[in-house]
């Protein structure tokens, strides 16, 4: 696939890296990202041999929000089909069947925490910085900020920073639960590719079996959440994966996954 505004890289068969490509904007989200966003994670969603996507950011930002510049002169409609468009991304990116892990290098703000809010793992660097600005521009969080922050993190955190637009230091992310992990930008690369080969390492059937028993649960009553557990649970046993991983614990030995 050709991009104008993402690098796609493939170190291996089963890991992509999807890279916000605009760092002279600071990885602003305009049309044309969305829209590449939303059709590099259809694509990917297709792809039975991936098993972790990472999203990050060039240069100096994760993603700095959405494009203010584009935005400025949006009618009330228009505005509204933005939000329509982001949402759909940030959709087709929290369903993609695989892990994805959201690096985040540096700002993410407005929508860049919203893009990274659809992801299922974040880590940041030491240099990143978080928020919610939008109240400053006098408009809202369009993508997901009063929705999806207070359910990952909690109701009151959320409030704070939607309603407050206050920045926050990766580390202060970190205490509240935003980000799992804190590194050093100068091993952040090293780092986000340890939790990535520790995720390839497993039973590739079986952690996409976890992420969409974990993505199901949170819009499921919990009796509900545990019937579609049990079935997840029970359509696991009598793959080839299943009985390799477990033969491979009892014989002391490393497990080779079939995808089957
Ligand atoms: N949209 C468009 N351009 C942006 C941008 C954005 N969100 N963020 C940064 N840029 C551009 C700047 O305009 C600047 O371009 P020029 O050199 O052409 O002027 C370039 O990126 C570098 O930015 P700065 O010079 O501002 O860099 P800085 O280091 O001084 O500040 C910053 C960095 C604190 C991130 C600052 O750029 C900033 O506050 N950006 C806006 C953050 C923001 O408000 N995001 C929310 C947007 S609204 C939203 O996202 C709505 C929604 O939920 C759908």
């Amino acid at each position: 696939m050709e991009f104008e505004t993402l690098k796609l890289d493939r170190p291996a068969d089963n890991i992509a890296w999807i890279t916000v490509n605009r760092p002279d904007a600071l990885n602003a989200l305009n049309r044309t990202v969305l829209e590449e966003l939303r059709d590099v994670a259809k694509h990917l969603a297709t792809d039975d041999g991936l098993d972790v996507v990472v999203l990050t950011g060039e240069g100096r930002a994760f993603v700095a929000g959405a494009d203010i510049k584009a935005m400025v002169d949006y009618s009330s409609e228009e505005a509204q089909a933005f939000s329509v468009l982001g949402h759909e991304a940030f959709q087709a990116i929290s369903d993609l069947p695989c892990v994805v892990v959201g690096a985040i290098n540096g700002f993410a703000l407005g929508g860049g925490l919203e893009l990274a809010l659809s992801c299922d793992l974040l880590y940041a660097s030491d240099k990143a910085k978080l928020g919610l600005p939008e109240v400053s521009l006098s408009v809202i969080p369009g993508w997901g900020g009063t929705q999806r922050l207070g359910r990952m993190i909690g109701w009151h955190q959320a409030r704070e920073l939607v309603l407050t637009g206050k920045q926050i230091r990766a580390d202060e992310a970190k205490r509240i639960g935003l980000v799992l992990d804190v590194f050093p930008i100068d091993e952040f690369q090293s780092k986000i590719e340890e939790v990535v080969n520790t995720i390839a390492s497993h039973g590739p059937l079986a952690t996409r079996a976890a992420k969409r028993a974990l993505l199901d649960g949170q819009d499921l009553p919990l009796a509900k959440g545990i019937e579609a557990e049990q079935r997840a649970f029970g359509g696991l046993f009598g793959t080839n994966d299943q009985r390799e991983g477990m033969s491979a614990f009892i014989d002391r030995r490393e497990a080779n996954w079939t995808r089957s």
